[in-house]
């Protein structure tokens, strides 16, 4: 998040009317402009936007690999005009077979610092090399060996880097010295790295170049999975051949609910985010929100509250469905919110409580595709924290995640996201570890006209809520949408609401202080991105805080 606050106030002044980017055809949003290179080449080739989203997932991995990835996992919303049906895509890692509720607890049951984020125990298994093949698979219409070359080659040739990413493999020496490959591909050994440098991946295009020719297996149960188990097994990490072997993609229905006149499709299970975006509109439903203005103080109170009552019930109720029965239907439902509502009208002190008020009882990546026949992609990616393990497995080039963290190591201890979590996101074996990733597709009238979705860990549900409620209800466009200032609040520490550097007033900051609120300046929240569809064509919108960029045509 390197854009200084001068620079991050005069563009919101200056994109009070600028749209990102306008077509009549297709676009692409991505993280990193080679990338969105990439994605937009195979649209004009003829390619459709899943053939364009797995093009782009594959060249992230390469340009972006703090959090582009084959060694992590993700979620991809994908809405099929044809079919007039929008799919949830699962690739989230999983717990290797040989996983433990404790095995990040010493032996008094303490948490190991750093064991679930910096080693060879931090990574779950793999899915995006086949949750890439599957979507192709079902819904591509190119050749995957067209798809992974445009990778393959940014990997071998090289690309230059940034002023941003040249700083940030410096600023992360310390996490790529493990004694791993990382350290010879992400240390410069005579001098910090510089923008302009050239970053060629020699390991990482040769993978890339197998799992062309010879498909998902190679990754799997061939020479790649050798590799990644034989690194794995000689450093205490526990993924083993059965465990890539038995990996599993699932494609499952979207969760959606309804905001006003429009349908708001998102991510189920193993993710939070889908759950937590429509119990929130829901409660939000409730007032009219046409007497807050943007950023009002009134505004941030209410938007506070909500997220703090839906992030309550995350910690106590959500975790993997195949493992743990999650009261979905409760927590989505209207009279859930309409209860929990009333509770926020009525001015008195609430405690929020996961549960209590039921009627009976710089890392992740986003990117977005819209194409020509109106198919549209939305997909969230991620190593987990920036780089994920830092562990490279030995002759692949591949990082591997550290995914596991995001599993509640330990009930009521916080997880790098600062999210604690129940036994309802407990380790066990082939477990998926609750996400906060919320790629997401909004429909009016029965079909799509919105896609969004954000990096941000914890703060990825509630920046896509403020994207969402930016668009609908504070009339922004969707480059406005995604730059304007965001707050967060995540129940736990009480009462603190996270805000952006210089994003909000001294006078509200004030205000917000003497209602007993805590005030915390995190840094920059979320790197959004999204599209919007108009009468007049696609608009994508990129975020300011992040080196973004789109591409319409
Ligand atoms: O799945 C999750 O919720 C986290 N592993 C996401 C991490 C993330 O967004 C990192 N980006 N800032």
């Amino acid at each position: 998040m390197q854009m200084g606050w001068k620079v991050f106030i005069i563009f919101l002044i200056v994109s009070s009317c600028a749209k990102d980017n306008h077509s009549n055809n297709a676009v692409v949003v991505t993280r990193h402009h080679l990338a969105t290179d990439v994605g937009a080449n195979i649209l004009r080739e003829g390619g459709n936007a899943v053939d364009s989203a797995v093009a782009v997932a594959f060249a992230l991995a390469v340009v972006n690999p703090s959090a582009g990835n084959l060694g992590g996992g993700g979620f991809m919303l994908y809405y099929d005009a044809k079919k007039n049906k929008t799919f949830a895509l699962d690739y989230r890692e999983r717990a290797p077979q040989a996983a433990t509720e404790k095995m990040f607890l010493d032996k008094d049951g303490e948490v190991i610092k750093n064991l679930s984020l910096n080693s060879y125990l931090a990574a779950g298994v793999p899915g995006t090399v086949k949750g890439m093949f599957k979507i192709h698979d079902l819904f591509g219409s190119k050749s995957m060996n067209d798809l992974i070359s445009p990778a393959i080659k940014i990997a071998k040739k090289g690309f230059e880097l940034s002023a941003f990413q040249a700083e940030n493999f410096n600023k992360y020496e310390k996490k790529f010295s493990n004694g791993s490959d990382s350290e010879s591909i992400f240390i410069n050994a005579e001098r910090d790295f510089e923008e302009g440098d050239v970053f060629i991946q020699t390991d990482l295009g040769e993978t890339l170049d197998l799992i062309k020719k010879q498909g998902q297996e190679v990754f799997y149960n061939g020479i790649i999975a050798e590799k990644i188990v034989a690194d794995f097994s000689n450093n205490g990490g526990l993924i083993t051949i059965e465990d890539l072997k038995d990996y599993r993609v699932f494609l499952k229905d979207p969760i959606c609910g309804d905001y006003k006149e429009y349908e708001v499709c998102s991510m189920p299970s193993p993710s939070s985010g889908g759950v937590a975006i429509i119990q929130m509109l829901n409660i939000i439903e409730n007032f009219d929100l046409s007497e807050y203005s943007h950023n009002s103080i009134e505004y941030i109170k209410l938007l506070a509250k909500v997220m703090s009552f839906a992030y309550a019930d995350r910690s106590k109720y959500l975790g993997d469905q195949n493992f743990f029965n999650s009261p979905i239907e409760k927590l989505t439902s209207k009279n859930y919110a309409n209860i929990i509502s009333k509770k926020i009208k009525s001015g008195e002190k609430v405690s929020v409580e996961p549960g209590i008020y039921f009627y009976e009882g710089d890392q992740t990546t986003h990117f977005s595709v819209i194409d020509f026949d109106g198919n549209v992609v939305s997909n969230t990616y991620t190593l987990n924290t920036a780089y994920g393990s830092g562990i490279v497995a030995k002759g692949t080039g591949i990082l591997m995640n550290n995914e596991m963290d995001d599993f509640s190591i330990k009930p009521g201890t916080p997880n790098f996201w600062g999210l604690v979590g129940s036994k309802a996101n407990s380790i066990e074996p082939n477990k998926r570890p609750l996400s906060s990733m919320t790629p997401t597709i909004i429909m009016y009238d029965g079909a799509p006209i919105m896609t969004i979705g954000s990096p941000g860990g914890s703060k990825i549900i509630t920046t896509v809520l403020q994207c969402i409620l930016n668009v609908f209800i504070h009339d922004m466009n969707i480059k406005q949408a995604v730059c304007a200032p965001r707050i967060h609040h995540q129940w736990l520490p009480e009462n603190t609401v996270y805000i952006e550097p210089n994003g909000i007033s001294k006078d509200i900051i004030k205000n917000l202080q003497s209602r007993g609120h805590t005030i915390k300046t995190y840094g920059y929240m979320g790197v959004a991105n999204g599209i919007i569809i108009e009468d007049d064509g696609l608009y994508g919108g990129t975020d300011c805080r992040d080196e973004t960029s789109a591409i319409g045509y």
